[in-house]
């Protein structure tokens, strides 16, 4: 099969990760007869240095020329890089924004699982992690506070700003239905997320996934307010099969969710729009502090490129060659230094995307 995806390395720690990822996607190239192409494109603080903006349109037709977009992560420091000084609208985030927003990418898919091997690195109490958890945090990408309209001005004297919330119900009802179609292939059972004790868009966020719901008569459903939700991931994350919500709670859960499997570095993503194109990233950021370092940890973007396989080109069996070399690495004990405990190997990045490589 020939493959055609669009890299965006980005910054901080992209280009180091992505390059792992792209090594072992080569290997798999090699091993089961596929050949990846790839088309680099700028994105984030680079293309700002480059172009003046985060992501020109350029980028975007050529984003969508492809079958799929693999990216490592964008933005600097937020209190030191100069790209912060800009108005709202350059700056890094806006270009992941738009990208997002351009490619229709609304479904977006963050596996928060407990890897046996790391049951050590995950910071819950023992009892707790014993259990282990497997969840798919399903977050909507596309609406909600990230998109509404937005502004600060002074009222009386006084500054004030306003930032919108709104949901329609076809934007809901879509990610309702992603989200029971990904429960049926796993343990058929969906939790969704809300604060409809507070918000209107919430209430009707709860209204449309009951009418959804009817639709999967085998699929096991329940409401749970975000703030119990948070309490919930930590006291008993076992519970949780798909955890369907909105933009913003999805943002900060699958922050949450990614610690308690030991670190940020471990959670892959994939974000989908209604045809198999898909673009795949991991969930953490560009974690300028370790920039350029050799430090960071590549296997939520070699697991991203899994998902990738997964879901945009259908090669089930090359994308569990993949995790399965994930799991081989970890079990062997080598870790790179977010995950360390004692008694384990301490790798750099690349050698870790060596490892893994080597195992498919
Ligand atoms: C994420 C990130 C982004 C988001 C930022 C960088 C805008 O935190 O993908 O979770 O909030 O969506
Ligand atoms: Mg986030």
């Amino acid at each position: 099969m020939n493959c055609n995806i669009a890299v965006i390395k980005g910054d901080g720690i992209g280009p180091e990760v992505v390059t792992q990822a792209m090594k072992v996607l080569d290997a798999i190239g090699v091993k089961y007869g596929h050949t990846f192409c790839y088309e680099q494109l700028l994105m984030g603080g680079c293309s700002i240095d480059v172009h003046g903006v985060p992501l020109t349109d350029e980028a975007v037709e050529r984003a969508k020329a492809n079958d799929a977009v693999l990216l490592g992560s964008i933005g600097g420091n937020t209190s030191t890089s100069p790209w912060y000084k800009l108005p709202p609208d350059k700056r890094p985030e806006a270009g992941l924004l738009k990208i997002r927003k351009e490619l229709g990418l609304f479904a977006n898919l963050r596996p928060a699982y407990l890897y046996e091997q790391l049951k050590a690195a995950c910071p819950l109490k023992e009892e707790i992690a014993d259990k282990g958890f497997d969840m798919m945090i399903m977050r909507e990408l596309t609406g909600g506070l990230y998109f509404g309209s937005r502004k600060t001005e002074e009222i009386d004297g006084v500054m004030t700003a306003v930032d919108t919330l709104t949901y329609n119900e076809n934007e809901i009802r879509r990610i309702a239905i992603k989200g029971f179609d990904i429960a049926m292939k796993r343990r058929k059972k969906v939790t969704s997320v809300d604060k409809a004790n507070v918000l209107d868009s919430s209430r009707l966020w709860r209204k449309i996934v009951e009418e959804v719901a009817k639709d999967y008569p085998e699929v096991t459903y329940e409401h749970m307010l975000v703030d119990n939700c948070a309490m919930q991931l930590v006291k008993d994350p076992a519970q949780f099969d798909v955890v369907l919500t909105e933009n913003m709670f999805g943002d900060i859960l699958s922050d949450e969710a990614s610690m308690i499997t030991g670190s940020i570095g471990m959670l892959a993503s994939a974000s989908l729009n209604e045809t198999k194109f898909g673009m795949y990233e991991p969930s953490g950021g560009s974690a300028p502090d370790i920039a350029g370092q050799n430090k960071a940890n590549p296997i939520a973007t070699i697991l991203s490129a899994a998902m990738m396989l997964r879901y945009t080109f259908d090669l089930d069996k090359e994308a569990d060659a993949i995790e399965q070399a994930v799991k081989q690495v970890l079990e062997e004990g080598y870790r790179t230094c977010d995950i360390v405990s004692e008694g384990t190997t301490l790798v750099a990045c690349d050698e870790m995307g060596d490892l893994i490589k080597e195992r498919i």
